[in-house]
């Protein structure tokens, strides 16, 4: 079976594109691969969090992944910061990692450029850490969005470097997995691009009805179609297409035919598309304020995801130890 690991950033709360872009396929993976999930509290050392953020960035995460289906039975859910053999693999891997490699990426290059002055080394050497992230579990896959595809380079360089030093094929190389073109890019309700968190656009998970139904009401739409089966300028198409995730065939096929005959209402097109979303956020934005007033819970299944993690790390390091040379006596 397969061995796929992804780390998340814990910024912000899930949204709508979080969810049908990675979430979603996260939930349908677990079934299918032997899947490591890990809140990237280390990493997101490198911007100084204050104590408070970083756990309630961490406690928000966790509850949002389960509340979305992520089953600790199945994959392995995991904080980071709880699995001591990472620094120790990331120790060892610094020493096969070049200054100049490591400058030259674009991600350091931009943080150094947006926070001149915290250029700390932990962001030289993040994709280190990145590295090890996935290596330590043998992973094959990594499904990861395409800002992250150079650090997933240097992750399969140093993967290589570490195999050619050692003679042995001890890291498969891993491989990005992409579902773009298997799943629907959910786009921002601001007439145009992608649903993000930045932009200001999106609908999180854990927004109340009241707040979706404002944001949907005030999302950008026109004047409405003069002809016939007219093409959807971008703004409707990203109305429709957010419908075609959320609602029933049915409503899709009855605003669409309405579009046809230049008779839609935006305004109850937009009605009707509030309450689908309401529809399918309730559910879930309920199971993540159940969760998250649940510590009992989210420690049990922070102690089985590390318990897992650690045996797999485990393994590896032991492994990487005896071919580093280190004692055997
Ligand atoms: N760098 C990733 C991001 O910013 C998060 C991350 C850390 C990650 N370690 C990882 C992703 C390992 C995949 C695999 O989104």
């Amino acid at each position: 079976m397969d061995t796929v690991v992804s780390g998340i950033r814990s910024t912000g709360n899930l949204h709508l594109g979080n969810y049908f872009g990675a979430v979603k396929n996260f939930v349908q993976m677990q079934h299918k691969s032997n899947c490591f999930f890990f809140i990237a509290d280390w990493h997101s050392l490198t911007t100084h969090p204050t104590p408070a953020d970083l756990h309630d960035n961490v406690k928000r995460v966790l509850a949002e992944y389960l509340a979305c289906g992520i089953d600790p039975e199945k994959a392995s859910i995991y904080v980071q910061s709880d699995v001591p053999e990472i620094p120790e693999l990331y120790l060892l891997m610094n020493m096969n990692a070049y200054l100049g490699e490591l400058e030259r990426t674009t991600s350091f290059k931009d943080k150094a450029r947006k926070q001149p002055e915290n250029v700390n080394a932990g962001l030289l050497t993040y994709p280190v850490l990145m590295a090890v992230d996935i290596l330590i579990h043998k992973a094959q896959k990594v499904p990861v969005g395409k800002d992250q595809e150079q650090n997933l380079e240097m992750a399969r360089k140093f993967a290589r470097r570490f195999n050619n030093t050692y003679g042995e094929e001890t890291f498969p190389i891993p491989q990005a997995y992409s579902f773009s073109g298997e799943f629907v890019k959910i786009p921002g309700l601001d007439g145009s691009g992608k649903m993000g968190k930045s932009e200001g656009n999106a609908i999180c998970l854990i927004d109340d009805p009241k707040d979706i139904r404002k944001k949907v009401m005030k999302a950008v739409s026109d004047s409405g179609p003069t002809e016939m089966n007219q093409e959807k300028p971008e703004a409707i198409h990203n109305l429709f297409t957010l419908m075609d995730v959320v609602s029933t065939k049915d409503t899709y096929d009855f605003f669409n035919d309405k579009y046809n005959n230049c008779e839609i209402r935006y305004g109850d097109m937009k009605k009707q598309l509030a309450e689908d979303i309401i529809n399918f956020t309730s559910p879930i934005r309920e199971r993540i304020l159940d969760i998250s007033k649940d510590d009992e819970y989210l420690s049990k299944v922070t102690r089985l995801g590390a318990e897992k993690a650690r045996e797999s790390a485990a393994k590896t390091l032991e492994e990487v130890r005896k071919l580093i040379g280190f004692r055997k006596f």
